[in-house]
């Protein structure tokens, strides 16, 4: 049972990580943000509740995000193993990860602890685009697409996150720095952290990665 939770700021590479490692793995990407905007997106119950807090660079309440989470693993997909990308990201909520599971009978073998200077988080963010059509993550100067603006593997055109703005930006930070460094003590004596230095190129952090893993 490979279950990973990748921790780390906004901008550090969850997302981007995420997505080759589950191709390399067969192992399906569960990120709490993406599942979060396709509610707002598609206009749910669940979409109305989280937008405000979203919006502000804020954090969704627990029991909401807990909710989508315990169901997502119950999916058979996540039979072999799952790569969480922004969950947990409280102290309660890893708590709830582990009740949970342990209910399904999985197990969070590594905590990838994404580091990054903070100074390159601003940058990484603000030129981030975003496929709309397959979700593929680009960056202006880091990652760009080979035409401007459209995606390189389905050809929608690419945008910019309503929460990539400089004031958004400073919040999500605040709030990671406060609700969720203090995840990395949560996890310190479970013997299952592991760090990246997750500045440089997107191949050799994603190198580092796949020797940890494997
Ligand atoms: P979420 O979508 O999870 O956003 P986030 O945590 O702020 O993280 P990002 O997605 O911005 O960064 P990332 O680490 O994935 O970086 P990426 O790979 O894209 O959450 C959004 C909101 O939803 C939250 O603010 C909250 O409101 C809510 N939410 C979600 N989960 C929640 C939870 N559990 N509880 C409560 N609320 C929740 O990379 C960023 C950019 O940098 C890209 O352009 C990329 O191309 C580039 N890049 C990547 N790696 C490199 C590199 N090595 N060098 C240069 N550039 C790079
Ligand atoms: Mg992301
Ligand atoms: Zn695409």
């Amino acid at each position: 049972m490979m279950g990973i939770i990748l921790l780390g700021p906004p901008g550090a590479g969850k997302g981007t990580q995420a997505k080759k490692l589950t191709q390399a793995f067969a192992i399906p990407q569960i990120s709490t943000g993406d599942m979060l905007r396709a509610a707002v997106k598609a206009g749910t119950t669940l979409g109305k509740q989280a937008k405000a807090f979203m919006d502000a660079g804020g954090l969704v309440p627990d029991e909401v995000v807990i909710g989508i989470v315990k169901e997502r693993l119950a999916e058979p997909d996540c039979g072999k193993g799952f790569i969480l990308d922004g969950f947990p990201r409280t102290i309660p909520q890893a708590e709830a990860l582990d009740r949970v599971t342990k209910e399904l009978g999985k197990e969070i073998r590594f905590v990838l602890s994404l580091e990054v200077d903070q100074n390159d988080l601003m940058e990484r963010l603000c030129g981030r685009r975003t496929c709309t059509g397959c979700g593929a993550m680009y960056h202006v100067k880091f990652n760009p697409p080979k035409a401007e603006g459209k995606c390189d593997k389905c050809g929608t055109a690419l945008i910019q996150r309503d929460d990539d703005k400089e004031e958004t930006i400073t919040n999500r930070l605040a709030n990671y720095n406060k609700a969720t460094a203090p995840l990395l003590d949560y996890y310190r004596n479970t013997g299952k952290i592991r760090s990246v230095m997750a500045s440089g190129e997107i191949d050799a952090i994603y190198a580092a990665i796949v020797k940890i893993l494997r």
